[in-house]
């Protein structure tokens, strides 16, 4: 007998085999038990038969309630109509744990008490395939980064001063320091990694103090800055849509049965994998006035705006050139007009809005420096950061990815606190 999981079930077939897992379901009908069996690498129907159990087992096994751990013997063949699928047939079952009445799944919940519930939530299938996926393009953006030469580099999540601007920030006291405030973006200290290493990205939890109650928002989510020396705002594009694809086509190639759970629409997933659009801002803003939205010159993209711009096109859009006044201190101007910064953001079709912002960065210590005075930041905790164009400044270029949102769009679904194993929403920190 082997112990194996569901997943290699293919390469046991006709043999005895051992697994160990949970109750996803279970029915009877006279001699037969159907249990649908669970272990994390996937779901498999297994059949008790009595005469083959012995009646007391048999008994045991029909106590058995959803979510249940067991673990059972048994010699699996291919699925009678199912091809593709598996079937086990029963020969012994150890009851690890009888579960107490188990509070999902019996009828339709509504999204507060699956969220109050998230810590069981999580085994159900859809949200099963979501991990999963998530898994998937997590690993997917770390092998494209490595194969193009970046390093990770790990910033810090406790830092003296803002990288986004002041009012999204959480403040706590640092012993006799001060103020300390959790990462908005790891970007300004990758700035410090590229003069050591060239090109690095880190990856992990950053904070938001957001009173935003959309579908796209969270308190804490996991973004992924990229950040390389000598790369200026068009190459910065090119690696983006190169890193998108790529994660595009990972997830078609990795995920087809959490895709087919998830019910998404593969086909705008595989025309999404073609040369990206680009529009500056100035184009974006004229087409959304005659579509009718009260975007002006200067403007942020709301909402809708971002919708709209998508709403005829199967790949992102990028929207490039930024008016300077409504994007970071940090960003480069553009040479052919002060008035702009060479910014992005990268836009998801089907109207899933911003899933990177990225930019080329003021090198220059004294333009640097006069926009961060023109913005009344305080000069002393960015010190380290203005050194940086003091030895050996060059140009250089980096972008942020919203790990949850770029997951909302894999999957096609509709509320972006599903991506994450325990969302942070400004009413919600349970469980
Ligand atoms: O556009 P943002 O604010 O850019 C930065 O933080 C840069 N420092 C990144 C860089 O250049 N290294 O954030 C980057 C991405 C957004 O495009 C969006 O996908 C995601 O982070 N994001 C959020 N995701 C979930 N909830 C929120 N509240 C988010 N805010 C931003
Ligand atoms: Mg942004």
């Amino acid at each position: 007998m082997t112990d194996t999981c569901v997943k290699d079930i293919p390469a046991h077939l006709g043999k005895e085999i051992r697994l160990k897992g949970w109750v996803r379901n279970i029915r009877h009908s006279g001699k037969l038990l159907f249990i649908i069996f669970r272990d994390g690498s996937g779901e498999v129907q297994a059949v008790a038969f009595k005469p083959d159990l012995g009646d007391d087992l048999f008994e045991q096994a029909k106590r058995l309630t959803l979510e249940s751990s067991l673990i059972i013997t048994g010699i699996p063949k291919q699925h009678q109509k199912l091809t593709g699928s598996y079937e086990i047939s029963i020969t012994g079952i150890e009851v690890v744990q009888y579960a107490d009445e188990y509070p999902i799944g019996k009828k339709e919940h509504g999204p507060d008490f699956l969220l109050s519930n998230r810590h069981l939530w999580l085994r159900s299938s859809k949200q099963w395939a979501i991990l999963r996926l998530r898994h998937a393009v997590y690993f997917a953006i770390c092998n494209y980064l490595n194969d193009h030469g970046f390093f990770r580099f790990d910033s810090p999540i406790l830092t003296p001063n803002a990288c986004e601007g002041t009012t999204t920030l959480f403040e706590l006291d640092y012993f006799d320091e001060g103020k300390a405030y959790l990462s908005q973006s790891g970007q300004l200290y990758l700035e410090t990694g590229i003069m050591s290493l060239g090109r690095v990205y880190d990856f992990g939890p950053v904070f938001r103090a957001e009173r935003s109650k959309t579908r796209k928002h969270l308190t804490e989510f996991w973004m992924m800055d990229a950040e390389a020396a000598y790369v200026e705002h068009d190459e910065n594009m090119q690696i983006q849509e190169g890193l998108i694809r790529y994660v595009i086509r990972t997830v078609l190639d990795k995920c087809a049965s959490e895709l087919k759970i998830l019910e998404r629409d593969t086909e705008r997933l595989r025309r999404a994998d073609a040369p990206f659009k680009r529009m500056t801002h100035a184009e974006a803003v004229a087409f959304l006035q005659a579509k009718g939205s009260g975007i002006t010159r200067h403007g942020d993209l709301g909402a809708q705006d971002e919708v709209t711009l998508t709403a005829d096109s199967d790949v992102p859009v990028f929207v490039e050139r930024w008016p300077k006044e409504i994007k970071a201190f940090y960003m480069k101007r553009d040479p052919a007009n002060p008035d702009l910064v060479l910014g992005n953001d990268l836009l998801a079709p089907e109207g899933f809005g911003e899933i990177i912002g990225g930019s080329q960065r003021e090198d220059d210590h004294d333009l640097l420096l006069s926009r961060m005075k023109a913005e009344n930041m305080p000069i002393e905790p960015y010190q380290w950061f203005l050194d940086l164009r003091k030895y050996g400044s060059v140009p250089h270029s980096g972008f942020g990815i919203g790990l949850e949102r770029l997951i909302t769009w894999m999957s096609g679904i509709h509320h972006i606190r599903e991506t994450i194993p325990f969302p942070r929403m400004i009413y919600r920190i349970y469980p």
